[in-house]
């Protein structure tokens, strides 16, 4: 059975997670080492974390966050070809990386290969719908954008999903005393000009990595300068979350 607590329930997450004592976690498609963050800093307690990802400039940035911690350690791995030990984690997650995959179901399956019988399955994903304020339509809207140029670039990027398709990939896995909540990471409305520089470099890079000769390169910029419009007038927040929690 899943409960849906709606809104922004950042603190029963971390309430959530600072009741759980876990020997060893994978994060698996760890990027920066974002939600090993949220981990370690929440969690009740834990032995090791690992964070597995096949993207080395990602690796190196969430490896320098955690240099002087000894037990929280990135490795270089498909996770489709891991040399990690099946069923050998007490907690798996998988964070903001489902859209990334062309099999999310597969990907799925596999992370909770890794996981130990009544260990701990986190979800947490952005998702596209929902109650998402002006601002944090600016993190979807340029999402969703960055997406399409990925996929010029043949680095797959797909939007977010909805929460529902979301519920139902968690539904694919066999997951015991399941919670599903929706929750938004903290932000400030009200951080507009320190965005809008940000965003107008950012943005511009961005663009700058498709061919001008490309046929969407036009559409793709008429779209920027709408994106950065909708910046200047709403400014930036992050997305609503979905976070899935359940065992094994
Ligand atoms: C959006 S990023 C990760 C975000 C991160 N988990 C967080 O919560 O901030 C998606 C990641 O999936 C990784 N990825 C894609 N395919 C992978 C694979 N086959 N094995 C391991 N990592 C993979 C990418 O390299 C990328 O770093």
């Amino acid at each position: 059975m899943s409960i849906i607590l709606k809104g922004e329930c950042m603190e029963k997450i971390k309430e959530i997670l600072s009741d759980i004592n876990v020997d060893k976690i994978l994060d698996v498609a760890t990027g920066r080492g974002e939600f090993v963050e949220l981990l370690k800093n929440n969690i009740g307690s834990f032995n090791e974390i690992i964070g597995i990802d096949n993207h080395k400039a990602s690796l190196k940035i969430a490896q320098e966050k955690n240099k002087k911690i000894k037990n929280i350690k990135f490795i270089d791995e498909d996770i489709f070809n891991s040399n990690l030990k099946k069923e050998s984690f007490q907690m798996v997650t998988v964070s903001n990386s489902l859209h990334h995959f062309k099999t999310p179901q597969n990907l799925l399956k596999t992370a909770f290969s890794f996981l130990k019988k009544d260990g701990y399955f986190i979800i947490s994903e952005m998702h596209r719908d929902g109650r998402q304020t002006k601002s944090q339509n600016t993190h979807i809207m340029i999402h969703h954008w960055g997406a399409k140029i990925d996929m010029i670039n043949n680095y797959y990027h797909e939007e977010t999903f909805t929460h529902d398709q979301l519920v139902k990939l968690a539904d694919t896995l066999t997951l015991k005393e399941k919670k599903v909540l929706k929750f938004s990471y903290p932000f400030d409305e009200n951080s507009k000009e320190e965005y809008k520089e940000y965003f107008k470099k950012g943005l511009k890079k961005k663009l700058s990595s498709v061919d001008k000769k490309n046929q969407d390169y036009q559409n793709l910029k008429k779209e920027m300068n709408e994106i950065l419009k909708h910046v200047d007038e709403y400014g930036f927040a992050t997305s609503e979350m979905t976070f899935i929690i359940g065992r094994k």
